[in-house]
């Protein structure tokens, strides 16, 4: 666990590909239906980026939003930091990238890997760096091109993911009272599972070959009903911890905004923790899962209409390759 520390959500911005791709689309793909897609997951259609359009463009584009609403001038930043398992290369980092577009010349970058989960980890990281002093103003950013990480004749895996990128300024500030304050962040990580979702191939330990690339290890494999389980017990026993670190009760919870891998988890946490459907945030039937890019996304999709009001309680919970899984509490 660690320990709370003054940092605030001041801007909200997210950026979907306008490329809608059906679940009909993908009965045409590979044997599949929408009547399977929605009853087992909720999904109904996502979102896919242009073959020329990257993580760092829909990064940025995200984090223009952000800044726009945070009404912080690129060259105020202070910090970078990217969650994705899609970065645009090896290196330089998605976080370089965005920081030149974005001109943010005074920002340090970095990227944070913990797939579904990167993005609480990414505000982790970026509470800790503003708390330890003397940098003030942090972009956070979920992108993910996952698309360019599925193989399209994977029944299993290629109906539930999609493309797209969310990001928030954080700002430190010790007021107590502070809008958008994290009340308190907890965080797990559990390696030994590790096979049960992965990209296996393209990394140092399965370089692509000419003698591999037919087997495509450079696409998503997931055991999904093995997963299914531990992010059900993760993210709920994350959500109590995040809660009780915050001295908050489940019922004090305005809206609960999960990961969006599959509507099926998300009601069978909101059920554990007692909060009713329409505490609950879902966008997963738009967009499919996204990734470190779900929790920013559908922060600034419930910001933009409306839903949250000064002051709300938000539980902020994700789980997702490593196994990795992670939840705020974030004051509105
Ligand atoms: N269309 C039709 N049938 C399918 C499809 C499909 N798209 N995909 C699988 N099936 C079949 C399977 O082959 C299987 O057939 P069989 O019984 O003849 O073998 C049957 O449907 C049932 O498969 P299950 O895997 O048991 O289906 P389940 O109900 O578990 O749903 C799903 C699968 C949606 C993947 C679910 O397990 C899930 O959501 N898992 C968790 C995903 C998740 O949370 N990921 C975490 C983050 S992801 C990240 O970090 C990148």
């Amino acid at each position: 666990m660690s320990k709370p520390c003054q940092c605030s959500i001041i801007g909200t911005g997210s950026y979907m590909p306008s490329k809608v791709l059906t679940n009909d689309d993908l009965s045409k793909m590979v044997e599949t239906s929408d009547e399977w897609i929605t009853t087992r997951t909720g999904i109904k259609e996502r979102r896919i980026a242009a073959d020329d359009e990257t993580t760092s463009d829909m990064a940025t584009a995200a984090a223009k939003q952000a800044l726009e609403a945070a009404g912080v001038k690129p060259e105020e930043l202070d910090l970078i930091v990217v969650a994705t398992v899609t970065p645009d290369m090896f290196f330089p980092s998605t976080a370089c990238l965005v920081q030149s577009k974005l001109g943010a010349k005074n920002a340090i970058g970095f990227d944070i890997s913990a797939a579904c989960s990167g993005f609480l980890y990414a505000l982790q990281a970026a509470r800790h760096f503003l708390n330890g002093g003397p940098r003030m103003t942090a972009l956070v950013i979920g992108a993910e091109k996952l698309s360019s990480l599925i193989n399209w004749k994977d029944r299993n895996t290629c109906v539930l993911f999609g493309d797209g990128a969310g990001a928030v300024v954080v700002r430190r500030d010790d007021r107590k009272t502070a809008p958008g304050r994290v009340l308190s962040t907890v965080m797990g990580s559990d390696g030994t599972l590790a096979d049960l979702l992965k990209v296996p191939g393209g990394g140092s330990a399965c370089p692509i070959t000419a003698e591999n690339v037919a087997l495509r290890p450079n696409t998503i494999y997931m055991e999904g009903r093995e997963t299914f389980k531990h992010a059900v017990t993760r993210m709920y026993q994350a959500s109590l911890d995040a809660l009780e670190q915050a001295g908050v009760k489940a019922e004090d919870v305005k809206l609960v905004i999960p990961h969006q891998a599959n509507a099926r988890i998300i009601s069978a946490i909101a059920e554990r923790l007692n909060v009713p459907p329409e505490r609950t945030f879902i966008n997963v039937d738009k967009y499919g899962n996204t990734s470190a890019a779900t929790i920013p996304v559908a922060l600034d999709e419930a910001q933009r209409s409306g839903r949250l009001k000064s002051g709300d309680i938000l539980l902020l919970v994700a789980f997702g390759g490593g196994f990795t899984w992670a939840s705020s509490v974030v004051a509105w």
